[in-house]
């Protein structure tokens, strides 16, 4: 079973997709994880987007690895926390727009989730890596509530924004997320869409988990 959850930045995705994952006991993979990982790697290897040869020699040599405990390991280090940096989400839309990194994020999702029950979130799961999952959701949020979201947890990382800053950088990356040539971020026709701005956590889990009992 395949569950594709797609959705803008901080409209829920990450503890919608932890939760059902958890109550369903299947895996959990976040795909942003991957796509700010890789973005992280391009840094320290100190490469830039344009050095196309470059940046296909990385791919070719990096290692992506989730844990156990679904912390992702960037060439055998533990990156969790360093891919939630400020600096990482302003760069990685830019990283995530290269088609070279979109194939073969694409090719390690597909490996990671072959012959397993997965829920999978990011921006192209329903559209482009399963488009024939059994399930997809598209979640959306108001964008000041995105924002608010977001500080809270740059603030855990002991990074500061006002909460218009916060609001620039989201429309931002929605807008080149949403307008690029590659897989760009877009509701498939067949996805459910989940208002996030005023329900529970709960209540985010519960809608998809009930859904998928429902069926059983
Ligand atoms: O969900 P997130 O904010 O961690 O994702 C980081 C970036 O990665 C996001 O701005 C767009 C990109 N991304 C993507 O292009 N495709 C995916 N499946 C997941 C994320």
């Amino acid at each position: 079973m395949i569950i594709a959850i797609d959705g803008p930045s901080a409209s829920g995705k990450s503890t919608t997709a932890k939760g059902v994952a958890k109550k369903l006991g299947i895996t959990h993979l976040d795909t942003g994880a991957m796509y700010r990982a890789v973005t992280l790697g391009l840094i320290q290897a100190g490469i830039a987007h344009e050095e196309k040869e470059k940046v296909c020699q990385y791919l070719s040599e990096m290692e992506i690895v989730f844990d156990t405990s679904n912390q992702i390991h960037l060439n055998g280090k533990n990156v969790s926390a360093e891919i939630r940096t400020g600096e990482i989400s302003s760069l990685v839309s830019a990283t995530s727009a290269l088609l070279e990194v979109r194939e073969e994020m694409v090719k390690i999702q597909r490996k990671i989730a072959h012959g397993n029950d997965c829920v999978l979130e990011g921006r192209d799961i329903g559209t482009v890596v399963f488009p024939n999952a059994d399930y997809k959701y598209f979640l959306i949020a108001d964008v000041k509530i995105r924002a608010k979201r977001r500080l809270s947890e740059l603030e855990k990382i002991g990074e500061t924004k006002t909460i218009l800053e916060s609001i620039e950088d989201i429309k931002r990356r929605d807008y080149l997320d949403s307008t690029r040539d590659h897989s760009p971020l877009i509701q498939a026709e067949d996805a459910v869409s989940i208002d996030t701005s005023n329900i529970t956590i709960d209540e985010q889990i519960n809608k998809i988990v009930n859904q998928i009992n429902h069926n059983k």
